[in-house]
């Protein structure tokens, strides 16, 4: 069987030297939250936002929403992917982090494609219902715990054959390490059995940056 090698920041460095270039910007938001200490793990990786942008180009998506935007990466990283009829809705709960996600989109004069919403995840997806919006990818990227709610939720807000992409699925590796019983791997073990038992989707973990789920509705 073929081993995944890991991919450590000298090989995420590779990666993204010897891919298209990053727009200015991007590598602002990664300087910035480098400066950030711990919390920089936040952000999704650099290969994790090239994946996403391959898929969005090349299946011209176009409506988006992410929950849980921190200081922009993702965001910004989608909106310079979609084409300028494309749009991103972002929630998230942090006023500080979200003004200054705000700052970067200003800044790569794309914060005409996105709306960044501060706000409890939960209730923005339920006004989104409410109005019957429907998106063509979705990204959750937000807390854990309410990893299932939000899946749920995301669900009912998707087109048909769109793409539910959830971030953090494989959690440092330690979903497969059975001596790991803590509450937030098994969290994340729960979600991950929730989705799989969910005939309504064709899914796939990918052992990109956290591990990314990607669903696509049937
Ligand atoms: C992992 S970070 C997102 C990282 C971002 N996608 C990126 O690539 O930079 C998680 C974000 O979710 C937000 N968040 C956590 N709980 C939330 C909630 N209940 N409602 C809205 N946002 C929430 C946090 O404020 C944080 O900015």
């Amino acid at each position: 069987m073929i081993k995944s090698i890991e991919i450590d920041e000298n090989l995420e460095n590779y990666i993204s030297n010897n891919s298209y270039d990053l727009h200015p910007v991007q590598k602002e938001i990664i300087k910035h939250n480098n400066s950030l200490g711990e919390i920089k793990k936040m952000q999704i990786s650099v290969t994790q936002a090239y994946f996403m942008q391959l898929l969005i180009k090349s299946k011209n998506l176009k409506k988006i929403l992410e929950i849980g935007t921190f200081t922009g990466y993702s965001a910004l990283s989608m909106a310079l992917a979609v084409k300028d009829d494309g749009f991103i809705t972002c929630v998230d709960k942090n006023k500080n982090t979200s003004d200054i996600a705000k700052t970067f989109f200003k800044k790569a004069k794309i914060d005409n494609k996105i709306n960044l919403i501060v706000g409890s995840a939960l209730e923005q997806l339920n006004i989104l219902s409410e109005r019957s919006e429907k998106f063509d990818l979705i990204f959750i990227d937000a807390d854990k715990e309410n990893y299932i709610k939000y899946y749920d939720m995301s669900y009912k807000l998707l087109t048909k054959d769109g793409l539910i992409i959830i971030d953090n699925v494989l959690w440092k590796g330690d979903v497969a390490n059975y001596n790991k019983i803590d509450r937030m791997t098994n969290i994340i073990r729960d979600f991950n059995t929730y989705v799989k038992n969910d005939s309504k989707v064709e899914k796939y973990i990918l052992p990109i940056g956290d591990g990314v789920t990607v669903c696509r509705k049937i």
